[in-house]
């Protein structure tokens, strides 16, 4: 069930569209529906976002399997969205997905034992000035190298987050 502090957040992006194009803060909607349900989706929370958007059950499951960043499956807390497209591979992120693999013991899309974190290939984030980078939540890191990615797994590890 959505909560009212979901819906609240999810009403200040509706207000950023006309009032019969609430649909259009579907994705918004989706991503604040699944942080809070342990970083998943499920089909009855798909169709509450999508009543709750005035919108086709249909269209919401649409958006929520074509996307990547959902979740339909138990996932780790923090998912780290490594960049491999061209950009990113010329710099080396094939290096960092084979280092990220064997520091935290678990191949690309598997969740470390701890349910802390989960490595996934994504295409462009749209930071290939950074390159290699990486997205953990809305954040990016850039310009990566083995340490600057050793430093930030230890300091996920060390929040629990
Ligand atoms: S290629 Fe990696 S961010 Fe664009």
């Amino acid at each position: 069930m959505i909560s009212k502090k979901a819906k609240k957040q999810i009403d200040s992006w509706t207000e950023k569209y006309p009032a019969n194009q609430k649909s259009s803060a579907v994705m918004e909607a989706l991503k604040i529906v699944q942080l809070e349900n342990g970083n998943c989706l499920n089909p009855e929370l798909i169709q509450e976002v999508a009543d709750y958007l005035d919108m086709p059950g249909i269209a919401a499951q649409e958006v929520a399997t074509f996307y990547e960043n959902y979740n339909h499956k138990p996932m780790a807390k923090n998912i780290i969205r490594i960049c491999h497209n061209i950009s990113c591979m010329l710099n080396g992120s094939d290096n960092l997905v084979s280092h990220l693999e064997s520091c935290l013991g678990v191949k690309t899309g598997e969740v470390t034992p701890d349910g802390l974190i989960c490595v996934k290939k994504v295409e462009c984030l749209g930071a290939c000035v950074g390159a290699p980078m990486m997205q953990i939540d809305d954040q990016y890191f850039e310009n990566l190298t083995a340490k600057k990615v050793d430093e930030i797994v230890k300091s996920l590890r060390k929040e629990g987050k």
